[in-house]
């Protein structure tokens, strides 16, 4: 979790699969250039770029150093980009071809001798999720799965993991009958923001918020992920997927199992990832109805985000002219242990939104207002603690004072603790610390397979209800709006209301 230089990354090497993918060009490989900046890729480091068809190594140079010429917001360093690349292979191995593999086993030899990467092997499996199995299959019969004499075979696993609790259980399943749990690296690229890793810190390093971090004194939590996007060329994946697999059971409960887990006995990938589990766990299981009573499910359809004019999502490429998919979601959540009896979790992502904006708010409960009879109340509002993830990184907390004067009245003012006042910003992809983790082996930052079958088993009956409603009980938003109606309906049946998004 520290990208501090006293824990140095041992000598690896680096498999990409599906290295000529946007994934690695956008992300994975620009992390590796960021590491590098940093100095903290190890001396003794190789990158195997494998690919299922011919690339060839000039070509894949090129695609990389493109990716970081587009990617990277800061001035690149010629010198570590031409060191990086000349650490680059490629390698053509396809997972139904087990003679392929071979010749990978036979590249990564070849890589030890030249580069003393010493048999440690992190495999990174940037494809898509069909081809998780079949690549851990054939690596495990070419015998790269196998730890032996100290030696490290790591595998990173993109999302989406699974398409429902079956699925993941499955994927968990059989990924444990090659490799050992802690082989598996689940990623979660929100665990590599450094304001979602904050949350831990926030709670747990300070002695004044722990306390009233409760059923007590918090009225309840709304967990807001808005994106302005739209789904652009993803048309295909998430018309079968939706905006609930896509962003709920991983990144949405990421932030959630931060702010409701009780602290860990210790800052260790186990303890911490048991307690994420066991709040994930506690999340009350509803029935497909009281799931559809408790959820709100919506898609866009034309409107304008700032100047630009953005078409019904049905018109979109490579979306069904017909689809019912959610391109937006709300849901009331439970959690039913001591700590958060009573206390609403309220979720809400979506696309086409009117702008991008993530944050998690816990509304602590009014105070008792009689003594102030008598006063102009009108300017008194809530307390929120507000932790803010993008797209400013910060912390708010939201209190009433005093106007001055001698007329007694109230108005909301705020406490604001931004990131880039205290930290310099260092140019990073989110993957960065996600990456050197795994070389260091600590997985404190990845998914554990309890927590992400707790996930899953707390949206299935969503996934479940929606399936049976098809078109029905869909609703529907214009494109640059902060939303559809009926997800205010949801909190205002509590007497509640969303934190205003534009
Ligand atoms: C991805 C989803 O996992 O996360 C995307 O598949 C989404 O649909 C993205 O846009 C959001 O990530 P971030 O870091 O921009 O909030």
């Amino acid at each position: 979790m520290t990208l501090s230089a006293a824990r140095t990354a041992p000598p690896c090497a680096f498999v990409l699969f599906g290295a000529n993918g946007d994934l690695t060009q956008r992300l994975v490989f620009p992390a590796l250039y960021n590491l590098a900046a940093q100095k903290l890729l190890p001396p003794a480091f190789a990158i195997l770029a494998v690919t299922r068809g011919e690339f060839g190594d000039s070509a894949m140079r090129e695609h990389l150093r493109g990716g970081l010429n587009n990617f990277c917001k800061q001035p690149l360093d010629r010198g570590i980009v031409d060191d990086l690349l000349a650490r680059m292979s490629t390698v053509v191995a396809d997972a139904s071809d087990s003679a392929s593999f071979v010749r990978l086993r036979d590249a990564l030899a070849a890589a030890d001798a030249a580069h003393g990467t010493q048999g440690n092997r992190i495999f990174y499996l940037a494809v898509p999720p069909r081809g998780f199995i079949p690549t851990v299959q054939a690596l495990g019969k070419a015998g790269l799965t196998q730890e032996i004499s100290g030696q490290f075979a790591r595998v990173i696993v993109e999302k989406p993991f699974g398409a429902d609790l079956a699925s993941a259980m499955k994927l968990n399943a059989d990924l444990r009958t090659i490799l050992k749990e802690d082989q598996i690296f689940r990623i979660d690229h929100y665990l590599g923001k450094e304001t979602v890793q904050n949350i831990l810190m926030l709670r747990f390093a300070n002695g004044l918020f722990e306390p009233i971090w409760k059923r007590e004194h918090v009225d309840h939590v709304q967990i807001t992920v808005a994106e302005s996007v739209t789904i652009g060329r993803r048309g295909a994946f998430y018309d079968e997927t939706g905006a609930l697999r896509d962003m709920v059971p991983n990144h949405l409960f990421q932030l959630l199992s931060l702010v409701a887990m009780e602290p860990p006995a210790r800052l260790d990938a186990q303890s911490v990832r048991s307690e994420k589990a066991r709040a994930l766990d506690a999340i009350r299981l509803m029935t497909p109805q009281e799931a559809l009573a408790n959820s709100v499910r919506a898609q866009y359809v034309a409107g304008k985000i700032g100047d630009l004019q953005i078409a019904d999502y049905r018109g979109e490429a490579n979306v069904s002219p017909t689809s019912a998919t959610e391109t937006f979601v709300a849901m009331r959540l439970a959690i039913d242990n001591w700590r958060w009896a009573g206390v609403p979790f309220y979720l809400r992502t979506g696309k086409a939104l009117a702008q991008r904006y993530t944050e998690v708010a816990i509304k602590f409960r009014e105070a008792p207002i009689s003594m102030f009879r008598g006063i102009d109340l009108d300017g008194l509002r809530s307390n929120y603690l507000v932790l803010q993830i993008a797209p400013d990184e910060g912390i708010t907390l939201q209190f009433n004072a005093k106007t001055p004067g001698p007329d007694l009245s109230i108005q909301r003012v705020g406490m604001r603790f931004r990131y880039s006042d205290y930290f310099d910003a260092t140019p990073a992809t989110g993957y960065e610390t996600l990456l050197f983790d795994c070389m260091i082996g600590d997985s404190m930052l990845y998914q554990r397979d309890d927590g992400v079958e707790a996930g899953w088993r707390a949206v299935e009956p969503f996934l479940e209800a929606w399936k049976i409603a098809g078109e029905q009980g869909l609703a529907l938003y214009r494109a640059g709006s902060a939303g559809p109606t009926e997800a205010d309906a949801l909190l205002a049946r509590d007497g509640r209301r969303w934190r205003s998004l534009t």
